[in-house]
């Protein structure tokens, strides 16, 4: 069985997205030269977008890595609240925290994490976004750097999950409506 019978349409091909990472690492590394750049990846979903990333970068830079989980929802929704279920490892003050992540879709997560990060006392936050999905946004938060732009729609590839499934698929497609169906 191969994941991509799945698929019902690719909205972003791999040609795109290695076209894209190129071009976000390139200005990335023009806007932090000289900087002390750490990138903050939110697991599990922006972890290819990450490893892509920060290849695609070209001036020293560290990483690092946590854990969120919203409070209830379902696979496809999610409740108001956020917790960090595993913390960074980086301390934070004085440095240029760029998170990284798959998508941002409701807000809700990077609007609670943002602040909690600021308290640590970083130079700057800054958003780095592979995909965007603004007609679903509940908050005012936006993206620094970003991607792709995607329609309010469910979906699953690089990096993303349905139901933990789907996150190895090269590119990013929507899925066929009887995948849901069960
Ligand atoms: P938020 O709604 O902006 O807080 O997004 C929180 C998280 O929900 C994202 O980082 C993704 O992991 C997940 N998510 C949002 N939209 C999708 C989607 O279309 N497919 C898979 N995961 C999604
Ligand atoms: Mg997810």
């Amino acid at each position: 069985m191969d994941m991509r019978d799945d698929i019902q349409t690719v909205l972003v091909s791999e040609e795109q997205l290695r076209a894209k990472v190129a071009e976000l690492g390139a200005r990335i590394s023009r806007d932090y030269a000289g900087k002390d750049l750490l990138l903050v990846s939110i697991l599990k979903g922006a972890v290819v977008f990450m490893a892509d990333l920060m290849r695609a970068v070209t001036i020293p830079c560290s990483i690092d890595f946590m854990v969120v989980s919203s409070y209830g929802g379902t696979n496809t929704e999610s409740t108001g609240l956020v917790k960090i279920v595993k913390d960074l490892d980086a301390d934070l003050s004085g440095r240029e925290v760029l998170i990284v992540e798959d998508v941002l879709d409701t807000g809700v997560t990077l609007s609670n994490l943002v602040p909690m990060l600021r308290m640590r006392h970083p130079n700057s936050v800054k958003i780095c976004a592979i995909l965007d999905k603004p007609a679903r946004r509940k908050t005012s938060i936006t993206a620094d750097y970003r991607g792709f732009e995607v329609p309010d729609a469910f979906v699953v590839g690089y990096g993303l999950d349905y139901d933990e499934k789907y996150r190895n698929l090269p590119f990013v497609g929507v899925l066929k409506p009887e995948v849901y169906g069960g």
